[in-house]
């Protein structure tokens, strides 16, 4: 599955222990990092798991949405949480609806999916979750990595595992954010949090 020349890049915000979500939602919100998030896939492929799909509660715009699901089908799709939705003839014409609408070009395996980027050639950024990030990791030529130095014990998807060695490292500069927010995991609320994170880029050997 190795591909070193692969056009992929995952693109993620990680505890220590590699946790990435709790309860179908993000474990941390720094505004700074999703700030890195939107500039890095301005314009850009996006690529990503159905549940992050429906995970994401608005429309990124100026993106182009790739969902990887054995149901969805492509269309255009109207953005509401846990309930993502086709859009209606009338609805499409609907000026209100107008941001929560978009595009979604969907694969219902990842070798479709492979076979799509191998044609396309444009840079295309793995955006979650776990399954996803698990499932190409083989194929994946670059992560760039949002590490959080705090972590969470009941996180219940992770970052695969990987082998540092097969990958060198550009390591960015220790970062805080004081509107950094941590969810709360009795009540599902994000709270104020303290944490230093770094923006680190792997790149395949
Ligand atoms: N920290 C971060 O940077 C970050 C980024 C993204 C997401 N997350 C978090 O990650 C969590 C979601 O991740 P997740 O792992 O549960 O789900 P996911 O990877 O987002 O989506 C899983 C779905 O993808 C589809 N899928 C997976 N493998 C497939 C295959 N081989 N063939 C066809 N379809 C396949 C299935 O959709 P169907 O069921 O429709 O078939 C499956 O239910 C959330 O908590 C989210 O907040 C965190």
């Amino acid at each position: 599955m190795n591909n070193k020349k692969s056009n992929l890049t995952s693109i993620a915000a990680v505890g220590k222990k590699m946790e990435l979500g709790y309860d179908n939602n993000l474990v941390w919100r720094i505004p700074s990092d999703l700030g890195h998030f939107q500039k890095t896939t301005d314009g850009q492929y996006i690529f990503m798991g159905r549940k992050t799909f429906d995970s994401i509660p608005r429309v990124l715009e100026n993106r182009k949405y790739l969902v990887l699901s054995k149901e969805l089908k492509s269309g255009q799709y109207i953005i509401e949480k846990d309930n993502n939705r086709l859009a209606t003839k009338d609805e499409l014409k609907d000026p209100e609806l107008k941001n929560k609408i978009v595009y979604v070009e969907t694969f219902s395996s990842p070798d479709e999916f492979l076979e799509f980027a191998r044609n396309i050639g444009e840079e295309i950024y793995i955006i979650g979750g776990s399954q996803i990030y698990s499932v190409l990791y083989g194929n994946t030529n670059r992560m760039i990595l949002t590490e959080i130095d705090d972590d969470l014990q009941e996180a219940d998807v992770h970052f695969p595992k990987f082998n540092k060695d097969d990958w060198t490292l550009e390591r960015g500069e220790k970062q805080k954010d004081p509107e950094s927010r941590k969810i709360n995991v009795k009540n599902g609320k994000f709270e104020k949090c303290d944490v230093n994170y770094r923006i680190n880029i792997y790149e395949r050997i």
